[in-house]
C-alpha cells in the first residue's frame, strides 16, 4: 500500500496523528509487521471452532429463559423484524422507543456486532447512527468499505438499554436468539465484534479485548475478530490505531476465504 493511500485512510479513520507519533524507520516497520502476523498466525491454529448455535441451546430452560428461542428460529427477514419489534422477553422493552434490528446488506460477506442502540439509534430505528456510527463509518472507510454495501451492521440486544448502560448478560441471553437468526439469514463469511458485550454473547465467558485482539475465533462456524467498540475509541484514542490493526487483520482472514 502506497504511503499517500495509507495517509488517507488512516485520515478518514481520524488517527492519522497518531500514526505519525509511533512512525518507524521503513526496515523496523517491516519487522513489526511481519511479528504482528506471525503472532496472528499463532493464535488462530488451535483455537477449536465452537458453534454456539449448538452450545446456545445446550441445558437451557428454553421457554422459561429464551422466550424468543423458539420463535426465532425459523424466521424469514419479515417475521424475525416483527417479533423483535414487537417482543417484551426482557426489561429493555419498557423503556424503548423501537427495537433496531440491524441495518445493511443482507447477503454481506461482513457483518458487525455492537453492543446495542443509543439514543439516537432509538430515535432512529438505526444502529450505529450517533457519534460512535460516524466513528464505524470511518472505520469502514479505513478498509473501503461502506456501510450497507457487503456488510451488515447489527446489535447483541435490540432495546435500548437505559441511560446507554451496558446490557446485562440476561438481556444479551434473552436477545441472542434474534441475533443468531440474523446470523444464520445473512451467512456472514466473517463477525467483527465491536466491544465485550458483543464478544461476551458471540464467544461466551468473560473476553478481554486486549486479550482477544488479534485472535481468530468461531460463531457456528464463522471466524469471529475482536475489536474495540468505537464509543471507547471516542474516548480512548491512542487506541484507534489498535482498531485499525484489528481491521487489516480481519481483512486479511477475509481476503483467505
Ligand atoms: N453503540 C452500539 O453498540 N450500537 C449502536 O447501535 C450504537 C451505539
Amino acid at each position: 500500500m502506497s504511503t499517500q493511500r495509507r495517509d488517507r485512510i488512516l485520515a478518514e479513520m481520524g488517527i492519522k496523528p497518531v500514526w505519525r507519533l509511533r512512525e518507524l524507520p521503513a526496515e523496523v516497520e517491516r519487522e513489526v509487521s511481519a511479528e504482528m502476523h506471525a503472532e496472528a498466525s499463532v493464535n488462530e491454529a488451535p483455537e477449536p471452532a465452537q458453534s454456539h448455535f449448538e452450545s446456545a441451546s445446550e441445558g437451557r430452560d428454553a421457554a422459561a429463559q429464551y422466550p424468543a428461542d423458539h420463535l426465532a428460529a425459523n424466521l424469514d427477514w419479515d417475521g424475525l423484524q416483527q417479533a423483535v419489534a414487537d417482543c417484551r422477553a426482557c426489561r429493555l422493552c419498557e423503556r424503548r422507543k423501537q427495537a433496531v434490528l440491524g441495518v445493511g446488506d443482507r447477503q454481506a460477506d461482513w457483518l458487525f456486532v455492537g453492543e446495542g442502540p443509543g439514543a439516537d439509534e432509538d430515535e432512529r430505528g438505526e444502529p450505529f447512527v450517533g457519534q460512535a456510527g460516524k466513528l464505524l463509518d470511518a472505520m469502514l472507510a479505513s478498509i473501503s468499505m461502506e456501510r450497507g454495501k457487503n456488510v451488515y451492521i447489527a446489535n447483541a440486544v435490540k432495546c435500548r438499554p437505559p441511560g446507554n448502560r451496558t446490557p446485562e448478560v440476561d438481556e444479551m441471553a434473552t436477545c441472542r436468539p434474534f441475533l443468531e437468526r440474523q446470523i444464520g439469514l445473512i451467512q456472514p463469511k466473517l463477525i467483527v465484534a465491536l466491544g465485550r458485550p458483543a464478544a461476551q454473547t458471540l464467544l461466551g465467558g468473560e473476553p478481554k479485548i486486549s486479550a482477544s485482539r488479534g485472535r481468530l475465533f468461531r460463531f457456528a462456524g464463522i471466524p469471529v475478530i475482536v475489536t474495540y467498540h468505537p464509543a471507547y475509541l471516542l474516548r480512548n484514542l491512542t487506541d484507534k490505531a489498535k482498531a485499525w490493526e484489528d481491521l487489516c487483520f480481519a481483512q486479511d482472514e477475509m481476503a483467505k476465504l
